[in-house]
């Protein structure tokens, strides 16, 4: 048997789950004849597209479970937090939330409290859970996410907390039932895990090693979400570029893209983490040539200085980063970039800090994912020492923001009186009477128009230019 045959989850063990499923369900079933009133459910996601889409797969088995979905703590029979572990203030936020449940279960005992994902996957994380949040009822982490349903169906038997977490590279898992909102556009994993092992990092040690989805499978969700009507989709993976080393037959990520690009019906493509040592001249070429893949790459750089760079492990120095961004700019001139960067290394200087605002300033990127370091337990980093006092850190992160809020209304000022495509995607969040949407650089718009258009592409003309939207009406 091949490496990655031994690494798919077995369609008997998935049959087994979906049985799970269905017992639930009965007894779903049974509750609400004898009250009247249907299961509810709610998932607090934290964290990256990956738990999203993990959510996404959760809510599509609650779903076949007969629960039906709400935002209200009160209402809920089953509250689950899928939980990052990336930076420290996320981690806080999981304990603070899921302390303050204990009242209401009180109130409410039969009431289910589950936590799952990349948090559940530190060992200490659990034991702190086991002895001081006794309330929880199940924890399982991102490599037994499939077995919710029986973890679920134990802990609806038992009073401990049923924990299902497992120490491992990783697994593939097709079939399990999914469930998106919005039904304009969708994520799609292709890949899971990284092997990058950046040294800040902790995502290699709770996600496992990189793992590719055959392209028969991806293609086969994107080709059923087309059919649903979908018109964009996000390929997502820690690495994207990284796509199909581990395949039988050789592929890589631009094969993919191809791919993907002649599946019918879907007009827009993106992909999201590329990482800049990977990003070769063929994908590039392949970005240029494919007409559905969007003008946009999110290429994160993380620092500007060369001895920063090096002991993040990120294998790329400044020049390097910013000869692939020109060749990138020079094949796509309209492309939107945006990326990732930390501020406060250990280590880090201030003149080193002066060179992430080096290639920030030389690249112009239409928007930042800004992030003060954080250090996490296990990683080589943790034990690096701090040049830098937390005050300064704070007053560099302040002033790379301002430098790049600058840049981003100059980005959007390019835009002032152009006519764009725009994929409507729904109502506006801040203004029920308008639509939202976005461009193909990904740039959100707001504009006035009837809710029969969304899921449609229209052409806006834009009117109104701020740092973070644009408005503007349809032509
Ligand atoms: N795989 C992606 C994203 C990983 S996590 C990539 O390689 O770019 C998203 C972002 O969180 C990272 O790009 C990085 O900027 C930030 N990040 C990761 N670990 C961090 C840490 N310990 N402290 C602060 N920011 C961190
Ligand atoms: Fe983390 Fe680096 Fe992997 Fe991204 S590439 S997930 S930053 S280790
Ligand atoms: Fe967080 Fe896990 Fe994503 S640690 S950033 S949710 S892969």
């Amino acid at each position: 048997m091949s490496k990655r045959e031994d690494i798919k989850v077995s369609s008997v063990e998935i049959e087994r789950q979906k049985k799970i499923i269905q017992n639930i369900k009965q007894r779903n079933n049974m509750d609400t004849q004898k009250t009247g009133v249907s299961k509810q459910a709610m998932i607090i996601t934290l964290g990256c597209q990956q738990n999203e889409n993990d959510s996404e797969r959760l809510r599509g088995m609650l779903k076949e479970m007969g629960y039906t979905f709400t935002q209200d703590t009160q209402k809920s029979d089953l509250i689950l937090y899928n939980t990052c572990c990336v930076r420290e203030n996320a981690e806080l936020k999981v304990f603070g939330n899921v302390g303050a449940l204990k009242h209401i279960k009180a109130k409410k005992p039969h009431m289910l409290i589950g936590i799952c994902g990349c948090m559940m996957q530190q060992e200490h994380i659990v034991k702190q859970i086991k002895q001081k949040y006794k309330h929880v009822d199940m924890v399982f982490g991102t490599h037994t996410l499939h077995k919710f349903p029986e973890v679920l169906e134990k802990s609806m038997d038992e009073t401990y907390t049923v924990i299902d977490i497992l120490d491992s590279d990783g697994y593939i898992v097709e079939d399990m039932p999914i469930h998106r909102e919005g039904g304009v556009k969708a994520w799609v994993s292709i890949m899971y895990g990284c092997n990058n092992f950046c040294s800040y990092c902790i995502v290699p040690y709770v996600r496992g090693r990189e793992r590719s989805r055959s392209p028969e499978d991806i293609i086969s969700e994107i080709i059923e979400l087309a059919e649903e009507g979908y018109k964009e989709v996000t390929l997502l993976g820690q690495n994207v570029n990284s796509y199909g080393k581990d395949l039988k037959v050789p592929m890589d990520f631009a094969d993919l893209l191809k791919k993907v690009n002649d599946v019918r019906g879907i007009s827009r493509i993106r992909f999201m983490t590329s990482h800049p040592k990977d990003i070769s001249d063929k994908l590039i070429n392949t970005m240029q040539q494919c007409e559905n893949v969007c003008e946009q790459l999110h290429l994160p750089f993380q620092a500007g200085s060369n001895n920063v760079l090096a002991a993040m492990n990120r294998k790329y120095n400044k020049e390097e980063y910013l000869t692939r961004i020109e060749k990138v700019k020079a094949a796509i001139p309209d492309i939107a970039l945006t990326s990732d960067v930390i501020v406060g290394f250990p280590g880090e200087t201030n003149e080193d800090f002066a060179e992430t605002l080096d290639v920030v300033e030389k690249v112009g990127f239409d928007s930042l994912f800004t992030f003060v370091y954080s250090p996490r337990k296990g990683t080589p980093a943790e034990k690096m020492e701090d040049v830098l006092e937390k005050e300064q850190k704070q007053a560099n992160f302040q002033q790379l923001l301002g430098v790049q809020n600058n840049i981003s209304l100059q980005k959007n000022q390019q835009y002032q009186r152009k006519i764009v495509e725009v994929l409507v995607e729904g109502v506006s969040k801040n203004n029920a009477a308008m639509l939202t949407g976005r461009t193909r650089t990904g740039k959100i718009i707001n504009f006035m128009g009837d809710k029969e258009l969304i899921g449609t592409l229209v052409n806006v003309e834009i009117a109104e230019v701020q740092t973070w939207s644009l408005n503007g009406k349809i032509v």
